[in-house]
């Protein structure tokens, strides 16, 4: 097993799978055509040229072999509290659209999940299905919060899309368990690529 990224740092390189550095938009793909299985969760939103991406991840696929590719669509559903109650959700939210707009302006397509049985499609393969979801509330979506929004502060700061006394109001209500949090919508898409 062979776990890829373009930044391994945060991979366990004792882990029982092999850890190598590897952009999915500029280099070849490790070993073509050998790969049972090959999975990406959450990378292609951020990959400008998303395009060559997937060829890459294709390419690295057996004849036979499996692709799954998960991706956000954060447009299908963009608030980060469901319920607008009060003050603190409407805050977390209008957080929420800062974010989304950070990540547009770095060039993420907000819209790509959708995308995906199509572009698996395109890319050749066949049997592709497809399925989205997203979970509500909980101290997973929690923590997931937390850790975007510290990730991205100074960002979100300096492009004035927020200050400091709003994301340390957010953070101490996430923390106190305040709301029923949601992720962006999840879709997951699968395909094969052909046999011989
Ligand atoms: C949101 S994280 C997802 C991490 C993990 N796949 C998960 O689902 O928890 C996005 C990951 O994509 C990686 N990444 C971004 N651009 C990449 C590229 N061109 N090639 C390979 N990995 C890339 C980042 O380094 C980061 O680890």
């Amino acid at each position: 097993m062979l776990a890829t990224d373009i930044n391994p740092a945060w991979l366990d390189p004792r882990g029982t799978y092999e850890v190598r550095r590897h952009d999915l938009a500029a280099d070849p793909p490790p070993e073509p055509g050998t790969f049972d299985l090959v999975h990406a969760r959450l990378v292609l939103v951020h990959v400008p040229d998303r395009a060559r991406a997937l060829a890459t991840m294709v390419a690295a696929l057996r004849p036979g072999g499996w692709l799954l590719v998960e991706d956000a669509d954060t447009e299908l559903q963009p608030l980060v509290c469901l319920e607008e109650t009060g003050p603190a959700q409407q805050r977390a939210n209008r957080l929420r659209r800062a974010f989304r707009e950070l990540m547009t302006h770095r060039g993420a397509d907000l819209r790509y999940g959708r995308t995906l049985p199509r572009t698996l499609r395109e890319a050749g393969l066949v049997d592709v299905a497809a399925a989205g979801s997203f979970p509500v509330g909980g101290t997973v979506c929690d923590r997931l919060e937390i850790a975007t929004i510290r990730h991205v502060r100074a960002e979100l700061v300096a492009a004035r899309l927020t200050d400091d006394a709003e994301i340390d109001a957010h953070l101490a209500a996430v923390a106190a368990g305040e709301f029923d949090l949601t992720l962006a919508p999840l879709i997951s898409a699968w395909g094969r690529r052909p046999d011989r």
